[in-house]
């Protein structure tokens, strides 16, 4: 029977081209061997609240030397004394330098050496120092997109420009950015916001490729709502269509997301998200960012298709909030 042999043949030609692709893709994979935090300096902005003081407890429950900068000093002090609580060892330090690190480059690059004289090269930075104003475009002021940019962008790249020079030289080094799921679609509200964490996401593309001959490696975090300070404070001034839409999704505790976060970095995955929510997001923001294991590769290759296909109901849901709430405010402003 002829035609068996023809199935049997086209059958083997498929599943041997399956095997050299997959074998192609594997070899076109970098796995970075991950990063012990025992004994490792690791530098956190933003450090003494929220996310980036429990990314700093986390990385202290690991054995890890912190410098926390930030700008509040009593603030910088009460975490110090929170993360000390978590010390594994009788060596470890937290180290404490109050900053703004989206102002004058050269005073970031003066305490960062600072620092780095007291507990050595620095083996991890994570830039968690931002903040976030919420409003219609046209009522924000054209000076919340200037703060905007300067803390969350520029204050992220002045501490990574301080440091990437050393971590080059010494052929080893993480940097952590913590965008926000805001940096990876645009949400009602957040336009100021949403284009300074998009802005990380190119800084960190780019400068992933430059260094990691070095083997240096580049995280963006990409947090849900968190329940922390800052998000407390912004919620304060939501508007109705914003807070309906983070509705879709629950809001998380700083812990938890902090240790996505560490684990994401040591491992030094260039993106990291958190929940299945978050996890689709993910695979279909990717575009031609860099992975770093076979399985990444294979379910972004397999996956985005569907989980765009989701996406389409998210985004029918939120531009019906959009438009219900606009009838609606039309409505109460005839009835005035
Ligand atoms: N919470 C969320 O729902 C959420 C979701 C996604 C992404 N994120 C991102 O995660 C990061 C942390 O957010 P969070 O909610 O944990 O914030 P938070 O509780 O408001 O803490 C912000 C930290 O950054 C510091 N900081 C702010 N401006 C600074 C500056 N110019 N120079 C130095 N330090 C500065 C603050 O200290 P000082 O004020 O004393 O300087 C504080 O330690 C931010 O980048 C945020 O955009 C948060
Ligand atoms: C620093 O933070 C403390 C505690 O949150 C607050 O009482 C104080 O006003 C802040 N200081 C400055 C200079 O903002």
């Amino acid at each position: 029977m002829p035609w068996v042999a023809l199935l049997l043949a086209v059958g083997g030609v498929a599943l041997l081209s399956a095997f050299l692709l997959l074998l192609y893709l594997a070899s076109l994979v970098t796995s970075p061997k991950p990063l012990a935090l025992s004994g490792a300096h690791v530098v956190v902005t933003g450090g003494s609240s929220g996310i980036g003081k429990s990314i700093a407890v986390e990385c202290f429950k690991q054995g890890a030397f912190i410098t926390l900068l930030a700008r509040n000093e009593s603030r910088l002090l009460e975490a110090k004394k929170e993360i000390e609580k978590y010390a594994v060892n009788d060596k470890q330090v937290v180290h404490c330098i109050s900053v703004d690190v989206s102002k004058d480059y050269a005073n970031v690059e003066r305490v960062l050496k600072q620092a780095q004289e007291k507990l050595g090269p620095v083996d991890m930075l994570v830039n968690s120092a931002g903040t976030s104003v919420t409003g219609k475009f046209e009522d924000l002021n054209t000076k919340n997109f200037e703060e905007l940019m300067s803390v969350n962008y520029l204050g992220s790249v002045y501490p990574t420009h301080a440091v990437i020079t050393t971590m080059k030289e010494r052929r080893m080094g993480r940097i952590v950015f913590v965008s926000s799921q805001a940096g990876q679609l645009g949400l009602f509200g957040y336009t100021a916001y949403s284009a300074t964490k998009f802005a990380l996401r190119g800084l960190a593309e780019a400068l992933q490729m430059e260094v990691k001959p070095y083997n240096v490696y580049i995280t963006v975090a990409y947090p849900p709502d968190t329940d922390t300070p800052g998000f407390a404070e912004e919620s304060k001034t939501k508007l109705l269509e914003t807070r309906l839409i983070s509705e879709a999704s629950p809001v998380c505790k700083p812990d938890h997301v902090a240790r996505i976060i560490v684990k994401d970095a040591t491992q030094g995955k260039f993106g990291s998200s958190v929940g299945t929510d978050g996890h689709m997001l993910n695979v279909i923001t990717t575009g031609m960012s860099p992975m770093t294991s076979l399985g990444e590769a294979l379910e972004a290759i397999i996956c985005t298709g569907f989980f765009r296909l989701l996406s389409h109901y998210y985004t029918a849901s939120f531009d019906n909030i959009v438009r219900r709430c606009m009838i609606q405010k039309e409505k109460s402003e005839k009835m005035d």
